[in-house]
């Protein structure tokens, strides 16, 4: 079979760049070598991961805010299995949804672990049984990403688990030792602990989430110290040993003394590595960096032009949005268009309660950068809607350029950030200043008057409300 397109792997980089490869009219072709579409994301990933989330935060909400809201329930009780029940019921239609998106696209979907013959040919190993070749004009890696370890923390996928793991638990953990406190260390760590279990975070950097702005880790570290979790910054883990119904994690302190910590489960979330094996990729005259990733230009081929590489598996966030711009992209190159994907505005979402949205430069790289900025802060207890809802934790950061007033960066932590982002995507996507946005009527009451009212402190320092 020949096609203007093959794309090895389903994620959401591959089955949005297939379909917009459909939709311009190019005969497409996608891999996948498990059984469901979806890739991380669906699966393993952002949509699993949300599920438990909600769930948690119900169960969270009702044992611990709906008596003051004059709410009484008697008997409250977690039933875990439903609870993992229902998230692989989102799953699996989310997955069966993208099956429904290749058929109405006509993309052919094979099933097996795809491997390169040479730069136009791809050997397909299917799950069924037995081979097929299929050739194609391009072809999309989109292999994505699998979690990374260390020596020193060996998994066993029982008691030191990924966050695969983390997302199928049959029980509830009592001590949950958490190593990385990142995205996937406080997302699941959130689920946990407002589960009921004991949470500890040992961290090699000196905050939560430390690549984000410094403001969000501080203020999210406050907040899941409301749910008991106990935080270990500057530590490092020099060894984690499952003894069979217990899992003991050696420390280094900052002092460089040597502490043990011993809980039922060590969730492992260091970060993730991209995922390239079985591609065979020599016979494309491919080959990765040092760190593992394919390398691409700024239209995203790899040294063999016809070959191009996204998402997690290439340079940059590993998110999701970010892979689907760059399927989207992909297909219009290769269909002859000119399109362009900001990187500066991909926003980046922890979905903790309160949820952290984050977009353009922190404070921090303005600083490395030597750029003149001026900061406009705008705390949700100071909002009516907050106050109504008992969202009050929280604030929004604006970073505005300290002579033209254009927003260089938003950061909120607060209700619903990850949806109230969008709005300074947009705004900095036109290349807003403070003012501008400030200018903009926001609906009363809505969270998303933090917004207005921090762009207000920015421009002139006048809230109305604070
Ligand atoms: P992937 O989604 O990893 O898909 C790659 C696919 O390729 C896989 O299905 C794999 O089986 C397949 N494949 C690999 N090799 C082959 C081969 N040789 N042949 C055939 N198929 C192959 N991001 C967000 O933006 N928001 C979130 O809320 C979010 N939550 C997350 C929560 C968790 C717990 C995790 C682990 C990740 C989360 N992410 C989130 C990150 C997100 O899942 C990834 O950034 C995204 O899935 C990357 O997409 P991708 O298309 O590059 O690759
Ligand atoms: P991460 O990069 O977010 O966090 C890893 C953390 O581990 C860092 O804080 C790092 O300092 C720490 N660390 C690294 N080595 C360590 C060590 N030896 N000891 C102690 N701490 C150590 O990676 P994470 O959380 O594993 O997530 C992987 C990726 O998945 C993220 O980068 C993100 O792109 C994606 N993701 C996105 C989500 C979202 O968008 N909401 C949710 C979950 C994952």
């Amino acid at each position: 079979m020949e096609y203007d397109v093959i794309v090895i792997g389903s994620g959401p980089g591959g089955y949005t760049g297939a379909i917009r490869c459909a939709q311009l009219g190019l005969k497409t072709a996608i891999i996948e070598k498990y059984n469901t579409l979806g890739g991380t994301c669906l699966n393993v990933g952002c949509i699993p991961s949300k599920a438990l989330l909600d769930s948690s935060e119900h169960f969270f909400n009702a044992s611990h805010t709906f008596a003051e809201h004059g709410i009484k329930l008697d008997h409250l009780a977690v039933d875990l299995p439903q609870m993992i029940t229902r998230k692989q019921d989102v799953v699996d239609q989310t997955t069966k949804g993208i099956v429904f998106l290749m058929k109405k696209n006509k993309i052919d979907t094979y099933y097996g672990v795809g491997s390169f013959v040479d730069a136009h040919t791809v050997k397909i190993a299917k799950t069924e049984g037995g081979e097929e070749t299929i050739s194609g004009k391009n072809i999309i890696i989109a292999t994505g990403s699998k979690p990374m370890s260390f020596p020193s923390m060996p998994l066993d996928k029982k008691r030191v688990i990924t966050s695969t793991e983390a997302l199928k638990l049959t029980e509830i953990p009592k001590h949950m030792i958490i190593i990385g406190a990142g995205v996937i260390g406080a997302e699941l760590g959130s689920v946990y602990a407002r589960l009921g279990a004991k949470v500890s975070f040992v961290e090699f950097a000196d905050s939560m989430i430390p690549t984000m702005d410094k403001t969000m880790g501080k203020e999210l570290q406050k907040a899941v110290k409301k749910l008991g979790a106990d935080f270990y910054f500057n530590h490092k883990v020099t060894k984690v040993e499952n003894t069979g119904s217990e899992v003991v994690v050696s420390v280094e302190t900052p002092k460089g003394e040597t502490i043990t910590m011993t809980g039922d489960y060590c969730l492992v979330s260091v970060g993730r590595k991209p995922y390239t094996d079985g591609l065979n990729l020599e016979a494309a005259g491919l080959a990765v960096d040092g760190r593992g990733k394919i390398e691409v230009d700024d239209h995203l081929q790899t040294k063999v032009p016809h070959i191009y590489a996204l998402g997690d598996v290439i340079r940059g966030a590993m998110l999701a949005h970010k892979a689907e711009e760059e399927g989207v992209f992909i297909a219009e190159t290769i269909a002859g268009q000119k399109p362009h994907v900001n990187y500066l505005l991909i926003p980046n979402v922890v979905y903790t309660w309160p949820e952290v949205a984050a977009v353009g430069y922190t404070e921090e790289e303005l600083k490395n950068k030597g750029m003149a900025y001026k900061v406009g802060s705008f705390p949700f207890k100071a909002l009516g809607r907050a106050r109504a809802s008992m969202d009050i934790d929280g604030l929004v950061k604006v970073l505005a350029d300290k002579e033209t007033d254009e927003l260089l960066g938003v950061h909120i932590i607060g209700p619903r950030a990850a949806d109230m982002i969008a709005e300074a995507v947009m705004a900095m996507e036109f290349r807003a200043s403070a003012e501008d946005v400030s200018r903009i009527s926001h609906a009363h009451p809505t969270y998303t008057e933090a917004f207005k009212e921090a762009c207000l402190v920015a421009t002139d320092n006048r809230a109305i409300n604070m």
